[in-house]
C-alpha cells in the first residue's frame, strides 16, 4: 500500500477481483515483490545494467517492471496470463512517474510465459514463483535454446525459491549467491549447451 500511495500506482494484491484471485489458485496467486527485497536483489547483480533487459515472468500488476525502471537497463518487459492484471500493468506504467526512473523502455505482453519469446541480448530474468514445476521447466528450457541459439550473458533472480531444485539440475546455470529469500544464477555464453 505505501509503494502505490508513494507512485499513485495500483500493484497491490488487496484489490484484485475474486475472478483473478480464483483464476490464481489454478495459475499462481498475484503477490508484488516487496520494494527493499527488490533493491537488495539489484545489489546483487554484478552487471552493467545498461546491456541487460530485464523479464519479469508474470509480471501481475507491474510493479516490479516499476521497480526495475528504476535502473539503467536498456529495456524491461513483463509477460502475465490474466488479462486483467495485464491490464492494470499497463495503465500503471502509463500513470508512473518517478524523479529517479532510469528506464523508460517498459512493455507488458499478456500471455503464457511457457510460450514467450525471450528478447534478444543480454537478459536479466525475474521469477517469483509464476509457476509450477512442469512451467518452470519449460520456461528453462526455453532459455536454454535460446541462449543455444544466441549465445549471450544472462541472470536469473529467483526470488523465494521454492522449486531451486529445478535450476540447480541446470549443468548450464551456476549458482552465484544464495541469501536468505533469494537466489542469483548465471549462465555464460558458451555455456548453455551443456
Ligand atoms: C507471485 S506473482 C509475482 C508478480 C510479480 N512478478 C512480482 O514479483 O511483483 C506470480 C504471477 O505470475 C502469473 N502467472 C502464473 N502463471 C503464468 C504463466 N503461465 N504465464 C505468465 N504469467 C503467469 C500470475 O498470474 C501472477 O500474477
Amino acid at each position: 500500500m505505501d509503494y502505490d500511495w508513494e507512485h499513485r500506482v495500483n500493484t497491490t494484491s488487496g484489490t484484485v477481483g475474486w475472478r483473478e484471485r480464483l483464476l490464481g489458485v489454478f495459475h499462481s496467486p498475484y503477490q508484488p515483490t516487496d520494494a527493499a527485497l527488490f533493491r537488495e536483489m539489484m545489489a546483487s547483480l554484478p552487471i552493467d545494467f545498461r546491456q541487460f533487459t530485464f523479464v519479469d515472468i508474470g509480471s501481475g500488476k507491474g510493479r516490479i517492471l516499476l521497480m526495475a525502471s528504476e535502473y539503467p537497463f536498456r529495456r524491461i518487459v513483463g509477460v502475465e496470463i490474466l488479462p486483467e492484471l495485464h491490464r492494470t500493468a499497463v495503465e500503471n506504467i502509463s500513470a508512473y512517474t518517478s524523479p529517479t526512473q532510469q528506464c523508460t523502455q517498459l512493455e507488458g505482453v499478456c500471455g503464457d510465459a511457457r510460450d514467450f519469446h525471450l528478447p534478444e541480448g543480454p537478459l536479466v530474468m525475474y521469477l517469483f514463483n509464476p509457476l509450477p514445476e512442469a512451467g518452470l521447466t519449460q520456461v528453462l528450457a526455453n532459455l536454454q535454446r535460446s541462449l543455444h541459439q544466441d549465445p549471450r550473458q544472462a541472470y536469473l533472480l529467483y526470488h523465494n525459491p521454492l522449486l531451486e531444485e529445478r535450476l540447480r539440475g541446470c549443468r548450464w546455470l551456476q549458482r552465484i549467491d544464495s541469501p536468505n529469500q533469494f537466489a542469483v544464477y548465471r549462465s555464460d555464453p558458451g555455456t548453455s549447451s551443456a
